[in-house]
């Protein structure tokens, strides 16, 4: 995992974390900060685990750890996150020694993580679809009536 490792400890991954955390200091709604990535990459790996899907663990953590990271994008200038993610992630996979393919899927993972279809795949992508959606504590969440994500879409029950 000294690849993932070093995601944590690069300045732009930093950087970009630190700016999301000072722009939804006063968010009611879910926050995308270091506790929700490392959240996605738990939950996503235990459920490679489970399905026995051979997804190796470091890329799930690359994503996960960079799936929202150009969030502070979308804030300041309109640009979907999505996109802005992908494109930090771009310079951040690169520095720490992630090859063309590898930095491939992750991308692919990123762009596709709010797009609904991805959450039908038994890869890393639906895998980051659906650690992401399923990180959300709904059932807790005092926001939660006033939340636009759709009834089904909300976790208001513990999944086994
Ligand atoms: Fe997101
Ligand atoms: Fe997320």
């Amino acid at each position: 995992m000294e690849r993932a490792d070093r995601i944590c400890r690069h300045p732009l991954w930093r950087d970009s974390m630190e700016q999301i955390w000072d722009l939804e200091r006063d968010r009611v709604f879910c926050r995308h900060d270091t506790a929700h990535c490392l959240d996605v990459a738990r939950l996503a790996y235990i459920e490679a685990l489970e399905q026995g899907l051979t997804v190796p663990k470091e890329l799930i953590y690359a994503a996960a750890l960079l799936h929202d990271v150009g969030r502070h994008l979308q804030y300041r200038e309109g640009v979907p996150h999505d996109q802005g993610s992908a494109g930090i992630a771009e310079t951040v996979l690169a520095d720490c020694g992630f090859t063309p393919e590898e930095r491939a899927e992750v991308r692919a993972a990123i762009l596709g993580h709010r797009d609904r279809e991805t959450g039908e795949r038994r890869d890393l992508a639906g895998l980051l679809y659906r650690a992401d959606k399923a990180s959300r504590n709904c059932l807790f969440c005092e926001a939660e009536a006033a939340c636009n994500w759709s009834p089904e879409k909300k976790n208001m029950i513990l999944k086994g």
